[in-house]
Order: structure tokens, then C-alpha cells, then sequence
């Protein structure tokens, strides 16, 4: 198997197993217990969140663990709106993960006021549009660090620091980011950001909420007293430290990831474009994650292409896993301005630090025969259609 789809989730590493596996054997008690069995437990989450907090230079008592990046999301806005009672505007953007744009949709329906920021054709933020949407009655903005389905990358410096300027919480989705960009809260300057450990090869069913000091928060899970009284529900042991395990790993794969794997990448998609008439990128080179592309082709289904790589043993995707299973085009792409044709022609290859060139090298052989393929079983006119070169 040919695994191109890291940013749906990454493969669980074996020395993140190895740290979880104690605590699903033999330390499986409750951190809350008074007696030592259980409460000896408590140490080990303490450590796993000072890994953590490490991986983006936080302090331990900021991070909150949650179940995942979708709770993270959804407990950041959930917050902004309980300590801000007499405010009653979102705003978010267009290309947003369904975590985010799902709840800010709710909120309307609740009677909120939720913008949804368009981007640019290259899925770029306007940052002077973002600074004029901002408003006297604006509780949060909820702007993602890096697309899930483009990689494009977002200034979340600038936009928190609009955001401090004008006196208003900002939260950022780093659920893509981490692992692939370096993360210095203290740097960035953001109230909340969120993170998931699946995405950086830890495991699914665990994720964090790093609020920064002094800034008010208000729990989403109402129940017991567990992180500090942020966050009920008995703590997920196994999978903290297997979370803390792979933060550690994260940190010190980032320079892999920067090279070796933006070198893949780059290879894989110069590979196809050249290769391949009528296939154009979606979304700007840079800034950009270095494993992400995303690539429409002209005249052939999305669908059609993922069946048959799945065939051929490579695994990709057409877009967020979470809303696989649509027969929507991508509400990322058509933000960019992409038609309902081209974004249904598109796919999302993402490469992780398990990928080799040989990988890619034998991707670059099989597509080109796909696409063939299909375009082939098109009648006369859209075949013809196909073979044009695009102007994107
Ligand atoms: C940008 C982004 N945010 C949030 C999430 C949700 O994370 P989780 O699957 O941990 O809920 C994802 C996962 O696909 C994502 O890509």
C-alpha cells in the first residue's frame, strides 16, 4: 500500500504504541483515585502535557486535553461566546474545517451573527478584508493555520495581532500545522489553538485546547473536576502519553518533514503537471505545508481517479476526510473561486515521513495511465476538452 492521504491521519509510529501500551496493560487505574495505583497516573499525564506543551511552546497549565481537534474547535468558539455574553458575532472563514464551519452555521441558526471570510483564487487570507469584518460586537475569530485539503497556510502572527489590537479573542485550527510548521504560542500571540494527535502519528480519540494565561475560559464538557476543572471526564491515559510521545517525535521530525518530505512532494507534483496534460495545482506554492497538493485533471471525475488508484494500492483522498461519502464539491475549492466541474476533478495527495521516493516514483507511473484511462471512456467532445491545458 502506497499511503498519500497524512492529512486524513497518519500512521500510528510504533515508539507512540510502545508508550501507550503500559496503560492499557498494567497502569490502567483512574489519575482521580486516591490510592496509589490510580493516582500514581496523574504523574504520567503531567509529562505527556509537558511534551505537549513543548511542541509549541506552551506552558503545561495552558493545555487542556480534549477527545480530539473537532472538540478543541468547538470548545474555543463555545468559550468565546460564554464569557462574552453581550457579543454576538463570529468571525471565521470559507475554508474552514466542518469542526469550525459546522458550529459557526449553528450559531446563525442560534440567532448569531457568523461571517464566513472569502479567500483568494490561490485559497490566501485578505488581510485587510479580515481587519474590516472585525467588529465592535466580534467575540472570537476562528481562522485555521493550514488547510486541510490545499496546505495553504495562513499569517496567524498578523491575525492575532489584529485581533489583540481591537481587544478580541482569536483561536487558530492547527490541527494541519503541527508537526509540518514550527509552533511558538508565545510568538504567535493566539488566545486558543488546537491540536490532534492522529495528525502528527499519535492516535485517534485525543487532541488539546491550549488557552493562554489569563484568558478567560469556560468549559464545553460540564462533569467531574479533571484538568483543572476545564475539561470533565476522565482522562484518557494510554492515549496522553501516547500524545506526549508523539509531540516529542513531531519536534524532532520537523526538519524531515521540511526537507526530505517538501523534496518528495515537490517531485511528486512537478511529476504529474509535467506528465499529465490539462492537471493544475489548486492553491499557492508557498506558503504552503511542505506535503500537501492538491490537483485538479481536467475532465475526469475524482471519484473515477481514487477508484483506480485504490486498485493500483494508493491511498488518496478528494478532499477533508470528514466529509467524504458527499457527492458536494469541496467547500474549500469553490471558496477559491474553483467551478463545481474542476473541484469535483480534484485530488489530495498528502505525504508523511513514512513515504519514500520510490513511493512517488511509482504514483508518477500509474497515474498518468489512469488518467488515460478515464479520459478515454468520456465521449468524443469531453475527451477533446480534457486534453486542453488549464489556465490555473
Ligand atoms: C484542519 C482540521 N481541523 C480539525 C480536524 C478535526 O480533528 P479530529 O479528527 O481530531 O476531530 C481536522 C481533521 O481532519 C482537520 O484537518
Amino acid at each position: 500500500m502506497v499511503y498519500f492521504d497524512n492529512n486524513a491521519t497518519t500512521r500510528v509510529a510504533p515508539e507512540v504504541v510502545e508508550a501507550m501500551l503500559p496503560f492499557l496493560k498494567e497502569q490502567w487505574g483512574n489519575p482521580s483515585s486516591a490510592y496509589s495505583f490510580g493516582h500514581e497516573l496523574a504523574a504520567h499525564v503531567e509529562e505527556a502535557r509537558g511534551k505537549v506543551a513543548a511542541l509549541i511552546n506552551a506552558d503545561p497549565r495552558e493545555i487542556i486535553f480534549t477527545s480530539c481537534g473537532t472538540e478543541s474547535n468547538n470548545s474555543a468558539i463555545h468559550s468565546a461566546l460564554l464569557t462574552n455574553p453581550e457579543k454576538r458575532h463570529m468571525l471565521t472563514t470559507s475554508v474552514e474545517h466542518s469542526a469550525t464551519m459546522k458550529f459557526g452555521e449553528i450559531l446563525q441558526k442560534r440567532g448569531y451573527d457568523v461571517t464566513f471570510l472569502p479567500v483568494e483564487s490561490d485559497g490566501s487570507l485578505d488581510l485587510h478584508l479580515l481587519e474590516k469584518s472585525i467588529r465592535p460586537d466580534t467575540m472570537i475569530v476562528s481562522v485555521m493555520w493550514a488547510n486541510n485539503e490545499t496546505g495553504v497556510l495562513f499569517p496567524i502572527e498578523e491575525v492575532a495581532a489584529l485581533c489583540r489590537s481591537k481587544g478580541v479573542l482569536s483561536h487558530t485550527d492547527a490541527v494541519q500545522a503541527a508537526g509540518k510548521a514550527s509552533i511558538d504560542v508565545k510568538d504567535l500571540g493566539v488566545d486558543f489553538l488546537s491540536l490532534s494527535a492522529h495528525k502528527l502519528h499519535g492516535p485517534k480519540g485525543i487532541g488539546l485546547l491550549y488557552v493562554k494565561r489569563r484568558t478567560k475560559y469556560h468549559p464545553y464538557i460540564i462533569g467531574g473536576g479533571q484538568e483543572r476543572g476545564r475539561r470533565g471526564g476522565t482522562e484518557n491515559v494510554p492515549y496522553i502519553a501516547g500524545f506526549g510521545r508523539a509531540a516529542e517525535l513531531a519536534m524532532a521530525g520537523l526538519d524531515d518533514e521540511n526537507t526530505r518530505v517538501r523534496a518528495l512532494r515537490d517531485k511528486l507534483e512537478k511529476g504529474i503537471l509535467d506528465r499529465i496534460s490539462g492537471a493544475s495545482r489548486n492553491g499557492a506554492t508557498e506558503p504552503r505545508t511542505p506535503n500537501t497538493t492538491n490537483i485538479a485533471f481536467e475532465g475526469v471525475e475524482a471519484e473515477g481517479i481514487l477508484l483506480l488508484l485504490d486498485q493500483a494500492g494508493i491511498c488518496a483522498s478528494s478532499g477533508s476526510a470528514c466529509t467524504t461519502g458527499s457527492l458536494d464539491p469541496s467547500h474549500v475549492l469553490l471558496a477559491m473561486g474553483c467551478n463545481a466541474a474542476r473541484a469535483r476533478s480534484s485530488i489530495r495527495l498528502s505525504l508523511g515521513i513514512y513515504n519514500t521516493e520510490a513511493e512517488v516514483d511509482y504514483v508518477l507511473n500509474c497515474l498518468p495511465g489512469i488518467i488515460n484511462r478515464l479520459r478515454a471512456n468520456l465521449p468524443p467532445e469531453k475527451v477533446e476538452a480534457a486534453q486542453v491545458g488549464s489556465e490555473q
